[in-house]
């Protein structure tokens, strides 16, 4: 069933706080994946983009994203620092959206001056495509953790990130699902390998 309007954000799973979703976005038909917070205050919704990514481009240039939902740790690792290929995308009205999203959310975007990079945003439509339900888990939560950290590390260089990294490492050993000790395993093979670039 399509939701429509500011009152179905609690159905979408947006709530007020800072949302991690992974928006999908598209250039000349080709679907691009990254993580993004969408800070929600009661009735206001803002996103924040960083200059020099493909999500900012494409915001820019169409004046929209999709936003979804999804519990997945490994999906935002991998879409921190790297493109996922077109196979892990599907349509709905015409749409780019992750397969695996348990819910996706239209919203419009107006585009903005190139040196401001904080937008207003609103919800068009979206959709709840399956509910998840799962025990809180805490190498899940520390994998997106450590790729928050991996895009600054990367960005900054500075070692009280890479500190944090390996920190987190340790426990999501402990903690953390086979997915999720996938996902940190890959996190700290890229970043190795980009440091050495
Ligand atoms: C959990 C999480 C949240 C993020 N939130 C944002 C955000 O709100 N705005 C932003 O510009 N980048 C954010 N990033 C960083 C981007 O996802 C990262 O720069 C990414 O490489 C951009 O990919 P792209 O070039 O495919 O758009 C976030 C990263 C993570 C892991």
């Amino acid at each position: 069933m399509m939701l429509c309007g500011n009152g179905v954000l609690e159905e979408l799973g947006v709530l007020d706080g800072i949302n991690e979703v992974i928006a999908t976005t598209e250039k000349n038909g080709v679907i691009n994946a990254a993580p993004l917070g969408i800070i929600r205050d009661g009735e206001s919704l803002y996103i924040k983009l960083f200059l020099g990514t493909h999500t900012y481009d494409n915001v820019l240039a169409n004046g929209w994203f999709v936003a979804n939902i999804t519990h997945d740790s490994w999906i935002f690792a991998e879409t921190a620092l790297e493109d996922l290929t077109q196979d892990y995308f599907d349509r709905r009205d015409g749409l780019p959206i992750l397969k695996d999203a348990e819910a996706w959310a239209l919203f419009k975007c107006e585009p903005f001056p190139l040196d401001i990079v904080i937008a207003k945003v609103e919800l068009v439509k979206g959709e709840v495509l399956r509910k998840d339900f799962r025990a809180f888990n805490r190498g899940a939560n520390l994998v997106v953790e450590a790729a928050v950290a991996a895009t600054r590390y990367l960005a900054l260089r500075t070692d009280s990130y890479y500190e944090e990294i390996m920190k987190i490492k340790r426990i999501v050993e402990r903690c953390g699902g086979p997915r999720d000790k996938e996902a940190m395993e890959r996190l700290m093979d890229r970043i190795d390998n980009y440091c050495h670039i």
